[in-house]
C-alpha cells in the first residue's frame, strides 16, 4: 500500500547568522522526533541527499534497505557530527583516519575503519569495518548533535539509480516510502563522497569523489592507491576499476548511477548525435561545447535537447545529476555525453558517467 507523500520542510541557515531561524529549528526537532521513533528522514549534505535512520537501531536501518530496495549485502555510510562521535564507533583508529578526519572533516570524504560493537550488523552488512563521514553541512550536523546519535544514510534514491541533489529528486524517487524530507536546497558538490579505505597500507580510494587523490596525498604525506586504473580505454567503455573496487566496496559494481534512458559517452559527440538524429532518434545531449557551429546547427532539430555543461569539473559535477534527472523526464531515446578529459580532476565524473553508460548498454 503506498503511503501518503511526506512533508518537505525547508531548512536554511544563512552564513551571516550565528543561529538558524526558529522555523528551521522546529523542522530539525521534527526530524529528531521521526528518527527517535525509528523513522526515515531525507537529509541534505554537501554531496547528495541522504536517506537517514538512527544508525544504532537495527530495525530503523532495515527500513532504509527496504525503502531503497538495496541488497542487504551493501553496507551504509554512518554520518557523525564530529571526530569524537566517529571514534566512539570504532575498534581501532589508524593514523590515516586520524589525518583525514583532522584535516579534511567536515567534508566530502568517507573513511573505512575497523567497526566497534555499538553498531548493529545491518549497517555494516555483517562486515568487520565501518564507513564514517562527517558532512560539511552545518544543519545536518546540528540534526545529528540534537539526536545525540549517528545517522546511517545512503544516497536517497532507489538502488542503482541516479543520486538526488535536491529535495524534489528525493520526492520523485522515494516519496511514498519515507517519513520526512528536509529541504536544504541544491547540493554543493553534486556527486557522492570520496571513499577511502584506511584499514589497508597504503590507504586506498575505493570510490573517487569530490576530494581528489592529490588532496588526500598531501594530508597523508604519502601516495594512496586508487582501485581500478584510470585507463582511458576502460573509462570510455564504462568498466573503469570495476573488478578490484567490487571486491573491497560492495556498492562499487558497474550497475549503478543509471538513468532510465540509455546513456552513451562519446569522444565525437557531435558526430554521434548527428547520426542518431538521422536515424530518427530523440536525443538529449550534455555538451561542454554548446557554442560550436555544429552544436548550434544540430540544436535546430526538434528531436534534440542540448544541455550546455560547464568546462570546469567542480561545476560540471554540481550540475551533472540534476541535468540527468531532468533529461530522464523527457521521454528521449538516448542521452549522449561528451567524454570528459582524461585528467585526475575529472576522475570521479568519469567513474559515475562510465557506470551510468555501462548499465544502459547491458
Ligand atoms: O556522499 C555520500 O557518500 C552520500 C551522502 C548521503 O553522504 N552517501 C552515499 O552512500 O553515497 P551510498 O550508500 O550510496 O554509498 C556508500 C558507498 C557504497 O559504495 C558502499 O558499498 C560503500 O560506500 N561502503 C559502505 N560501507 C563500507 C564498508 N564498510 N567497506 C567498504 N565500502 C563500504
Ligand atoms: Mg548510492
Amino acid at each position: 500500500m503506498p503511503r501518503p507523500l511526506p512533508d518537505t520542510l525547508l531548512i536554511e541557515w544563512p552564513e551571516s547568522q550565528s543561529e538558524p531561524s526558529p522555523l528551521t529549528e522546529q523542522a530539525i526537532d521534527r526530524a529528531v522526533a521521526v528518527l527517535r521513533a525509528e523513522g526515515l528522514v531525507a537529509i541534505p549534505t554537501e554531496t547528495v541527499y541522504g536517506l537517514a535512520a538512527d544508525a544504532l537501531s537495527g530495525p530503523a536501518v532495515e527500513k532504509i534497505f527496504r525503502a531503497k530496495r538495496r541488497p542487504a549485502t551493501n553496507p551504509l555510510i554512518v554520518h557523525v557530527a564530529d571526530l569524537a562521535m566517529a571514534r566512539g564507533l570504532t575498534a581501532g583508529w589508524p593514523l590515516a583516519a586520524e589525518q583525514i578526519a583532522t584535516h579534511l572533516w567536515p567534508g566530502p570524504v568517507t573513511i573505512i575503519v575497523p567497526r566497534g560493537p555499538a553498531l548493529p550488523d545491518q549497517v555494516l552488512a555483517g562486515g568487520p569495518t565501518v564507513a564514517l563521514r562527517c558532512p560539511d553541512h552545518r544543519l545536518t550536523r546540528r540534526l545529528i548533535k540534537k539526536l545525540g546519535r549517528p545517522l546511517a544514510a545512503p544516497s536517497a534514491n532507489r538502488s542503482e539509480s541516479v543520486s538526488p541533489t535536491s529535495a524534489q529528486h528525493v520526492l520523485a524517487s522515494l516519496g511514498n516510502r519515507i517519513d520526512l524530507i528536509l529541504d536544504g536546497g541544491a547540493c554543493a558538490c553534486g556527486i557522492e563522497s570520496t571513499v577511502v579505505d584506511c584499514t589497508t597500507d597504503p590507504p586506498q580510494i575505493l570510490r573517487p569523489g569530490p576530494l581528489g587523490r592529490e588532496a588526500l596525498e598531501e594530508v597523508l604525506g604519502r601516495p594512496v592507491k586508487v582501485s581500478g586504473e584510470f585507463d582511458p580505454g576502460n573509462a570510455v567503455k564504462g568498466r573503469a576499476g570495476e573488478k578490484s573496487a567490487t571486491a573491497r566496496s560492495p556498492g562499487q559494481h558497474s550497475r549503478h548511477y543509471a538513468t532510465k534512458t540509455p546513456l552513451e559517452l562519446s569522444a565525437d559527440s557531435a558526430g554521434r548525435v548527428a547520426g542518431l538524429l538521422q536515424a530518427g532518434q530523440r536525443v538529449g545531449w550534455l555538451s561542454t561545447d554548446s557554442d560550436s557551429v555544429s552544436t548550434r546547427l544540430l540544436a535546430a532539430s526538434h528531436n534534440l535537447v542540448v544541455v550546455p555543461m560547464p568546462l570546469e569539473p567542480v561545476f560540471f559535477a554540481r550540475q551533472l545529476y540534476a541535468m540527468l534527472h531532468a533529461l530522464d523526464q523527457r521521454g528521449l531515446d538516448v542521452i549522449v555525453v561528451d567524454t570528459p578529459p582524461l585528467t585526475e580532476a575529472w576522475r570521479a565524473i568519469h567513474d559515475r558517467l562510465s557506470r551510468a553508460a555501462c548499465t544502459a548498454i547491458s
